[in-house]
């Protein structure tokens, strides 16, 4: 079946990895209501993509995105409370509960300007991979509004907390280097480099078994604001869980790999499923 096409967003497939890219370049890819309708349709239909194995969130020019669009998501709703309410629970759903809750492992690539709203993206995505020249801001405070949404959330729980502050109280813009240091993203790269190594990334992500690397990562997501007790018990539970979800786990086909036919030693680099080898 031909793949869907949208008005503010475009689908581009390299085999089974699947590029959702924001697609108003001429605004800096800044998201207005009708975007947030298509990335929320997009993101239903891509969890339950057979061919997407990893998704890479982009956006077309070279900006990555520009935060809300100033003009169509705040200004022409002001007066329309029923779009404003509308758009702002799309704005959400996709950019925080989609996202997070994706079943495939998600990489944001940034590959220029990211501002504002668009960190809620950017910290919901799974991993970060930014090109070095690339410009972040938190530019709320010069418009009269705060990191809102629950941007302000994201900076804290991602960054260390005099960091988040001086960057949402300052506005201050910095780069894709300073973006690795203050835990944002994972890599910089070189622009001209990025979707290759974003590429090369995502093949390492194919190779894992998809169910150990979803129940990891709802793990790792879980437990961040939970107590050491809580955190035990549900692991527990999330790891029987898993056994019975995945057969390659349940019969236990790494350990014995490694205990009994010393076939294979995970600090040499992540165990490959049988058939991808
Ligand atoms: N909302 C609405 N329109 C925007 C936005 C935005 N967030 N960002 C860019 N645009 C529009 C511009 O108005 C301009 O439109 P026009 O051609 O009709 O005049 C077009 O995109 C291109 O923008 P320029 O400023 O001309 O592009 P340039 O490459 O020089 O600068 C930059 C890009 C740095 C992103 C600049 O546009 C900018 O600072 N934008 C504001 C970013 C921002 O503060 N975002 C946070 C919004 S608040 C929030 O998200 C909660």
């Amino acid at each position: 079946m031909a793949d869907k096409t949208y008005e503010n967003i475009k689908i581009e497939r390299e085999g089974n990895v699947t590029f959702l890219v924001l697609n108003r370049p001429e605004k800096r890819n800044a998201m207005s209501p009708g975007l947030h309708y298509d990335v929320q349709d997009a993101l239903r239909w891509l969890d339950d993509d057979a061919q997407t194995r990893v998704l890479v969130l982009t956006g077309a020019g070279d900006s990555w995105c520009a935060g809300q669009d100033l003009k169509l998501y705040f200004r022409e709703t002001s007066n329309n409370p029923m779009e404003r309410k509308r758009s702002n629970a799309a704005s959400h759903n996709w950019r925080w509960e989609l996202l997070t809750r994706f079943s495939k492992p998600t990489i944001a690539m940034v590959n220029g300007f990211c501002f504002g709203g668009a960190f809620t993206q950017l910290c919901a995505c799974d991993f970060a991979i930014t090109a070095e020249d690339a410009t972040f801001g938190l530019s709320e405070v010069n418009w009269g509004i705060l990191p809102g949404g629950i941007v302000s959330w994201n900076l804290t729980d991602m960054m260390l907390p005099r960091h988040a502050m001086y960057y949402a109280a300052t506005g201050e813009p910095f780069d894709g280097k300073r973006a690795v240091e203050i835990g944002l993203a994972n890599f910089a790269v070189p622009r001209d480099q990025l979707r290759a190594k974003t590429l090369e990334f995502a093949a390492k992500l194919e190779k894992l078994n998809p169910s150990v690397l979803r129940y990891t990562k709802e793990a790792v997501r879980a437990v961040r604001h939970m107590s050491a007790d809580d955190a035990r018990d549900y692991l527990g539970a999330k790891q029987d869980s898993l056994a019975r979800a995945d057969k390659e786990i349940a019969d236990k086909v790494g350990m014995k790999k490694f205990l009994d036919e010393k076939s294979y030693r995970p600090g040499l680099g992540p165990y490959q499923r049988p058939e991808e080898k």
